[in-house]
């Protein structure tokens, strides 16, 4: 019997003696008004209702419940709370039971918890990811986590926002039962009957005692807190957390949620908490490329790699451990041994850390196969060039690709800066080619800028996004430019960089203002991770096309003619005294750039840290604006994505579009016109940035009318 047959988003169901309550709302079923009035009324139902002696609360779909509704946060809040909702559930007279299959993340394991039952299947994801999104459980998480399965585990639970399994929530905890089919509905129904059977009772995780040693809970609340001001650098909510699970310990109940509801609505409030939903939301949006909806993807069964160096062989060993086969071709015997050495040595790295052993090394591997000759490629799907940057060799790489590969093979480019567009014009199947710029190390970087020229064919580009997602990287769509959306916004910085530093400020300052800011290094230590080598080829390559009334800031080349390469050679902006990593201040350098300043003619003036991020910032957001002008990116969000995986920028300000809106457009305008007054070539803004300020309007309007 259906107690409530129209179409809700929580249906009411008496099976027997047990009120099935399904809450039904696609995709993931989160927690949004509807749910929880749903969810209150049917336990007002089942409360009054003579008739029902059990409730069983289930997921229609793919998920029990994956949280709170995300799209609710910031806007005005509407009854009933999440905690009341709680509460509701676990103040039932009758047994409450939940029966969890895929998600019960968040709210959607509070709602779990305030039943008096849980039990949950192979494939359940149980765990509080408040975390990731500046947040703290705020519907009792906090109070009856810790009080179910003790303080230690629940603040790594909380802490760390990751999913637990079934079988490790049950060894946990958290969960009373395994149910060992994948009948959600059959195992919860025969639990909830057995319980009724069994005469089990009410049993509220309010009440449970997993907190009973006192002194053990406090010591593990005061190891959190000693870790987590180390770890959490600039983070505001995971301080936070630690305070809630420590007041469970030390308050009663109620009192403990009321100090939950205090520091979650902060969380709510905090910029941190919109910047990382902007993230959550922005790395699923960048997916929704309009060839992904118009066009479906070719086959990907067996990729090809050209060319064996940093990036080939990166590329190589992504596509290995997606379980792809790869074959690598080379320009002779030695540098295709060159090219397997460097996939061997990720692995005996890892095997090294006890990650893998030799044996699946020994599987992976053969899955590789190398050639000298390009007709190893007869039977690709997809191939993706990676020899050096010049354009010559790449057209000539495309020639041979266009003789012997397939009809139907998608023929990639992993160039930084060249023209994909020239490379498909110069040869016969220009709709074939795409740029697929992967960042280095490319089996660890996520980010994948999917570069679409003008002739590509839309199933193409699909098949870009397609390899990404095989690949777990995160696509960007991206338009033919010098750099693209990364690369050449970072050119921009870089500049504001090297001309504060010409200016007066030393690059140990900028890169700790930049470090501080939250990014995980300063673009100086950058340049001396990548190679400085690298930067002064491009800037060589340019020197007969730039502009010569831009100005041009020489310190790295007199670095670079001393063969100060950085990491890789011992000394770059910095000094890396026997082969270490973590750079020491180099006087020589600062030498150098006294010595460079006066041949500019310029007095050194002394920087806040503040200043330097504002004009670093404005720089990044300026030439932001100006590749979304030119429709290099689609929307600032696939901006935002670029920065945040790519470029280490601090998720928690999410990405430097979103950032601009924060700080305020009008106000990053009035710097960059500010700046214009010393460097007007330089500092030109973007017309983009001019319309928007005109206009009120700021970077979110154009991410939704995308
Ligand atoms: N609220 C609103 N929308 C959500 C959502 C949520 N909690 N979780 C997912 N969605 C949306 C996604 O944006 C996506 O929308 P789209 O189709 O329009 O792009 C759609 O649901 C499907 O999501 P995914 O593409 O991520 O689907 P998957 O199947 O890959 O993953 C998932 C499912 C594991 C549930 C994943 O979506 C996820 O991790 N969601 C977030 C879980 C979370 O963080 N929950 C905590 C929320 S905060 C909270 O509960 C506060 C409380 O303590 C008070
Ligand atoms: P690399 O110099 O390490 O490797 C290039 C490899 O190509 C060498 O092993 C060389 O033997 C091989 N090669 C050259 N000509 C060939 C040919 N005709 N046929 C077959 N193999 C040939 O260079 P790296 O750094 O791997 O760069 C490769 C490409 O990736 C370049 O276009 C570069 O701009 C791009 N890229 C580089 C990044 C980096 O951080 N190094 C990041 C993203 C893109």
């Amino acid at each position: 019997m259906t107690l409530n047959p129209s179409a809700d988003v929580v249906t009411r169901e008496l099976r027997g003696k047990v009120l099935l309550v399904t809450i039904d709302h696609a995709p993931v079923n989160a927690l949004s008004a509807d749910v929880r009035r749903g969810l209150l009324a049917a336990i007002e139902a089942a409360d009054a209702d003579k008739a029902v002696e059990a409730v069983l609360i289930v997921g229609a779909g793919r998920n029990f419940i994956a949280g709170a509704d995300i799209r609710e946060f910031g806007k005005p809040p509407v009854p009933p709370s999440l905690p009341d909702v709680c509460n509701r559930i676990e103040a039932c007279s009758k047994p409450v039971v939940a029966a969890i299959h895929g998600a019960a993340l968040g709210g959607g394991l509070e709602v779990a918890l305030a039943a008096h039952y849980r039990l949950a299947v192979n494939g359940a994801k149980l765990g509080l990811p408040e975390v990731q999104l500046g947040l703290l459980p705020g519907a009792g998480g906090t109070q009856r986590t810790p009080r179910l399965i003790g303080a230690q585990a629940a603040l790594e639970l909380i802490l760390s926002g990751r999913h637990a399994s079934a079988k490790e929530a049950l060894a946990l905890g958290l969960i009373d039962r395994f149910g060992s089919s994948d009948d959600i509905l059959a195992e919860g129904l025969a639990y909830a009957h057995e319980l009724l059977a069994a005469h089990a009772p009410v049993r509220r995780t309010r009440d449970a005692a997993a907190l009973s040693d006192r002194a053990a809970s406090l010591a593990a609340v005061a190891t959190a807190r000693a870790e987590t001001a180390k770890k959490s650098r600039g983070l505001f909510s995971p301080l936070k957390i630690v305070d809630a699970v420590e007041a469970a310990i030390e308050q009663p109940f109620d009192e403990g949620l009321r100090l939950e509801r205090k520091l979650f609505l902060e969380c709510i409030d905090s910029p941190q908490r919109a910047g990382l939903i902007h993230a959550f939301f922005a790395e699923r949006e960048v997916l929704k490329a309009p060839e992904t909806r118009d066009a479906k993807p070719r086959a990907l069964n067996k990729i090809g790699v050209v060319g064996g160096g940093t990036m080939g062989a990166g590329i190589a060993v992504a596509v290995l451990d997606a379980g792809l086969p790869v074959t690598m071709i080379e320009r002779d015997d030695e540098s295709l041994a060159r090219g397997r050495a460097h996939i061997e040595k990720v692995y005996d790295g890892l095997i090294a850390k006890g990650r893998m052993s030799a044996e699946e090394k020994a599987d992976v591997m053969t899955r590789w196969q190398g050639s000298t000759s390009y007709d190893a490629l007869a039977d690709a799907d997809l191939v993706i060039e990676a020899v050096f940057e010049d354009l010559s060799v790449k057209k000539a790489v495309f020639a041979e690709l266009d003789r012997v590969c397939k009809a139907g093979a998608v023929l990639a480019t992993n160039t930084s800066y060249l023209d994909i567009d020239a490379i498909a014009a110069s040869i016969s199947r220009p709709a074939d080619v795409i740029g697929l710029h992967f960042f280095s190390p490319a089996n660890i970087m996520k980010l994948l800028e999917v570069v679409v020229p003008k002739q590509v064919s839309a199933d193409v580009v699909a098949t870009a996004f397609e390899l990404a997602k095989k690949l777990r990287k995160t696509p960007v769509r991206a338009g033919v430019c010098d750099g693209f959306i990364g690369n050449r916004v970072l050119a921009v910085y870089r500049s504001a960089a090297d001309a504060m530093m010409e200016d007066g400020a030393s690059p140990y300052q900028i890169d700790a203002a930049v470090r501080a800011f939250g990014f995980p290094m300063g673009p100086f230590q950058v340049v001396d991770l990548a190679g400085g080598d690298i930067g002064w080829a491009a800037r060589k390559r340019r020197a007969a096309t730039r502009n010569p009334n831009a100005r041009y800031v020489q310190i790295a080349d007199r670095l670079c003619e001393r063969g100060w390469f950085g990491q890789k050679t011992g000394r770059g902006f910095y000094l890396y005294p026997e082969g270490s990593r973590s750079g020491a201040p180099d006087p020589e350098v600062e030498a150098i750039i006294d010595a460079e300043r006066e041949r500019a003619g310029i007095t050194p003036r002394t920087f806040t840290d503040e200043e330097i991020m504002r004009r670093y910032m404005a720089a990044m957001i300026n030439e932001g604006a100006n590749v979304l002008h030119e429709g290099i990116a689609l929307r600032p969000l696939d901006v935002d994505v670029t920065f945040l995986y790519g470029y280490g920028f601090p998720r928690y300000r999410g990405g430097p579009m979103k950032y601009a809106d924060t700080v305020g457009l009008a106000t990053v305008l009035a710097d960059i016109r500010e700046f214009a007054k010393e460097d007007p070539l330089f500092w030109r803004a973007s017309p983009l940035l001019v319309d928007l300020v005109e206009r009120g309007a700021n970077f979110a309007s154009l991410n939704q009318s995308a």
